[in-house]
């Protein structure tokens, strides 16, 4: 290689080298193969020289030019590959890293008791189920099989809403219950069942132990041969998990609902003096639950000789002030924030069975 070559080649292997960035290695690049770049200007001046000479001269600076060209294009991916190292460096989010805790908010304990009763009941099988909250009589009260002079249907006891065509000119009712939604899920969809509802509920009471609203959980199974065994076992788990309790006693007593036959309410073993859930000897009651009554079953549509089924239903807010040592119902509705701080939960703990209800 002439001796011209042989110094433009070093002079852009060493520029090359010496760019440290897209800009510099650019520069590089068109000074050497650009319109006006050295090697262009070398192979412009070609025709000049006669044939033999231009011959030789030619496959040198073609040579130069591969050459060339090679080691820029090695270059350019070489900055281009430490241009995105350094992004990655200096992009990079350390995902380890705790969150901070909120500070401005927190999981109420209705919405968090409610998250604990789906995922318990949601391992079971459970899936949610929902109904309105301004509801008619006859889901409310007479397809549960509630005579028309039940006392739940007084209005010392239910809100009415002003009569207004549909349901006959009835006046609808605030639902006392979330009962109705086994009414609308039955309705709507074909056995076997098994759903939860979790709900605001309304009655006309208002004292320390009772507010005008307040929020229940209702259960419905519906299948071929259920039986109160299966209505046993269902419950004795769920309360079990929800306390964190394994041996938690927990007792069935004969009891009477409208729309189960028989009906039981369930009872916890707990201490009255401590307060401590599972010890002691005393019980108290947490729900009510029993054998979907034959005649909610046929109002339905189904076939009771076919199709049984049991049902329970409980105080999301009695639940939620054992469980977690609150001690007035009224709190619950305060918005006072101490009181959320206090008593509510993590946003970034949600309740499930694996991070614990
Ligand atoms: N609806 C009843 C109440 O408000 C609770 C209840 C009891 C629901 C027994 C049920 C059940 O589904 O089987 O007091």
């Amino acid at each position: 290689m002439a001796d011209d070559l042989e110094t433009l080649k070093n002079d852009t292997l060493t520029a090359l080298a010496a760019a440290t960035d897209q800009g510099a290695w650019d520069s590089v690049r068109v000074g050497t193969l650009g319109k006006s770049g050295a090697l262009t200007g070398l192979l412009k001046q070609l025709g000049k020289l006669d044939p033999q000479e231009r011959r030789e001269r030619g496959q040198a600076l073609n040579r130069l030019r591969d050459e060339l060209t090679v080691a820029i294009e090695a270059r350019g991916r070489e900055l281009e590959e430490e241009a995105l190292q350094a992004r990655l460096t200096s992009e990079r989010v350390d995902v380890t890293m705790p969150a901070p805790l909120p500070v401005t908010g927190a999981i109420h304990p209705i919405s968090r008791t409610i998250e604990e009763m789906t995922a318990i009941f949601g391992a079971m099988g459970f899936a949610v189920a929902e109904g309105p909250d301004i509801e008619s009589q006859w889901h409310n009260f007479s397809a549960l099989n509630t005579p028309d002079h039940h006392p739940a249907r007084t209005e010392h006891d239910t809100f009415y809403l002003p009569a207004k065509g549909g349901d006959g000119g009835e006046p609808r009712v605030l639902r006392t219950q979330t009962s109705g939604v086994q009414i609308r899920t039955m309705l709507t969809q074909e056995p076997p069942l098994r759903i939860i509802a979790p709900g605001r509920t309304y009655r006309a009471d208002h004292d320390a132990t009772h507010s005008p609203m307040f929020h229940q959980c209702e259960g419905l199974v519906v299948d071929r041969n259920i039986t109160l065994g299966h209505l046993k076992g269902c419950l004795i788990e769920f309360l079990r998990v929800f306390f964190d309790k394994p041996n938690l006693p927990v007792r069935f007593r004969a009891s009477y609902f409208p729309f189960t036959e028989p009906s039981m309410e369930v009872d916890i073993g707990w201490s009255k003096a401590s307060g401590e859930i599972g010890g002691g000897s005393d019980w108290l009651e947490v729900l009510g639950s029993g054998m979907v009554h034959p005649r909610v079953l046929a109002n339905c549509g189904l076939d009771p000789s076919e199709w049984q089924g049991f049902a329970f239903g409980m105080g999301i807010e009695r639940l939620a002030m054992l469980k977690n040592g609150i001690p007035d119902l009224r709190s619950f509705y305060e918005s006072d924030l101490r009181w959320l701080r206090h008593y509510g939960f993590s946003a970034f703990s949600p309740a499930t069975l694996t991070e614990g209800v």
